[in-house]
């Protein structure tokens, strides 16, 4: 009697045994399956080359930090470096001191309401609308410091 409990088990656990292995084989198929497809569907990347440059570093500008106040240069580095080091989009490059002088003349309170509302191709808060108040003032002094 035993004999036949202890065999009817045995089929019990081989019957497990087969379940997982092919539950895990087509789990794998079906991962595979997916991998292919992602590949062919790899065509996007002439997408990624022409995007304008500002658009790239603006995306990776808007991981927010800590919550800690970034400093002006920290900003500057993060968001503002974008376009303002190269002249991207027409913007004045930081360090073209004829290039800033009548920028500077209108005055700090001007130039950091233009930066925060944005200014003919710069987007307002040059694109990181999660800048602080205080973190924007410290990138504008950081960027007119840079140009005087
Ligand atoms: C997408 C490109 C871009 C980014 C990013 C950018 N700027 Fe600009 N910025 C410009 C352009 C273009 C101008 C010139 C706007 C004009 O005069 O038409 C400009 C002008 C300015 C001016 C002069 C405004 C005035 O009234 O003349 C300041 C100040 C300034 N930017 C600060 C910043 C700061 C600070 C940052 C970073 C937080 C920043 N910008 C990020 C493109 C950018």
């Amino acid at each position: 009697m035993s004999q036949g409990k202890n065999s009817s088990q045995a089929i019990l656990m081989v019957t497990i045994v087969v379940a997982i292995v092919l539950t895990i084989l087509i789990w794998q198929l079906a991962s595979i399956g997916k991998g292919s497809t992602a590949a062919t569907a790899g065509g996007d990347d002439a997408d990624t080359r022409i995007q304008p440059v500002a658009k790239v570093e603006l995306v990776k500008a808007a991981a927010k930090s800590d919550g800690k106040p970034r400093d002006g240069a920290a900003v500057y580095n993060a968001v503002c470096m974008a376009c303002h080091a190269t002249g991207a989009a027409g913007a004045p490059k930081a360090g073209d001191k004829a290039a800033w002088a009548p920028r500077i003349a209108l005055g700090m309170s001007a130039l950091i309401e233009s930066a925060g509302k944005g200014k003919g191709a710069m987007p307002p808060k040059g694109g990181a609308a999660d800048l602080s108040d205080t973190e924007l003032k410290a990138a504008v002094e950081h960027l007119v410091g840079l140009s005087k």
